[in-house]
């Protein structure tokens, strides 16, 4: 696997790729890479397809009080995971190359990043926009593989694709989850023992409520028990709530593919997932 740091080494390996005919394949990351991260390079691999996976801790992303600082950042093991998973091509710009002196562009998206983490996290969806664009146009990839679990953000990537007509592929992988059902995250590291044995109420109290939602109970009540499930095992609250699938309007109607979104804080740590739950009638 090659490892590139700055735009001409990328662009030069890139038009060796497509001098051979490959498909480019592209998953971003922030490092500190799991299965889940894994998963998405397994499902960028095809015959004749090059994959680039990037590590960026995007600093416009994170807000003046997240964890920008603290993020786990252990480039050399990540670097060892991606090869010994099939990966290419590893992008590693540094913040300067990303953002050099005098950078005064934002892509912002309204409307679906509006909501839930965008209440949460002003400027976090617009950060995210914004940097893989940037991926998107250094890299020229086809196609890109995002997981699930930051649904909201898959949600937002697509619309800035739609939007600016931009000729790549969105593919979402399923998130992937722990034996107990927690979610793989970079941020479950920060969990201590106690506290990684309650985070498993969320992916619990989330299945809960879906199958409920799913088989036509009343929603308020089924979103009020997952609440109340999530504050007894110590999580504090930033949003449960049912969301259309593709739009996350709030409230969607029951023949319309729906999503099932939560964010609480385990301590100091910020935990989200979400469920599908398919159509009734
Ligand atoms: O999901 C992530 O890891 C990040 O938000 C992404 C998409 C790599 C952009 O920085």
């Amino acid at each position: 696997m090659l490892t590139v740091g700055d735009l001409d080494g990328l662009r030069a390996a890139v038009a060796a790729f497509r001098a051979d005919g490959a498909t480019i394949a592209l998953v971003p990351t922030m490092g500190a890479l799991h299965a889940g991260h894994m998963a998405l390079v397994e499902a960028a691999r095809r015959p004749g397809t090059k994959v680039i996976a990037s590590i960026f801790v995007n600093p416009r992303q994170f807000g003046p009080n997240e964890d920008l600082a603290r993020y786990p950042r252990r480039e050399a093991a990540d670097a060892r995971l991606l090869a010994e998973g099939g990966c290419d091509l590893l992008w590693l710009p540094p913040v300067e190359v990303m953002y050099p002196a005098g950078f005064a562009t934002n892509v912002g998206v309204t409307g679906v990043s509006d909501g839930f983490d965008g209440a949460a996290r002003p400027a976090h969806f617009d950060g995210v926009a914004t940097v893989v664009t940037k991926l998107f146009n250094q890299t020229g990839a086809d196609i890109a593989y995002f997981g699930e679990k930051d649904f909201q953000q898959l949600a937002v990537i697509r619309r800035v694709v739609a939007d600016l007509d931009m000729a790549i592929e969105i593919v979402g992988v399923p998130t992937q989850r722990d034996d107990d059902g927690l979610a793989l995250s970079s941020r479950n590291i920060y969990l201590d023992d106690e506290q990684r044995a309650k985070a498993v109420a969320l992916p619990r109290a989330l299945g809960v409520a879906a199958r409920a939602v799913g088989r036509g109970d009343d929603v308020e009540t089924a979103l009020a028990e997952a609440r109340a499930t999530l504050t007894a095992a110590g999580f504090a609250i930033d949003y449960v709530a049912l969301a259309d699938a593709e739009t996350l309007a709030e409230s969607p109607a029951a023949d319309r593919p729906r999503r099932l979104l939560a964010a609480a804080r385990m301590g100091a740590t910020r935990l989200i997932d979400n469920v599908a739950i398919e159509p009734i009638g």
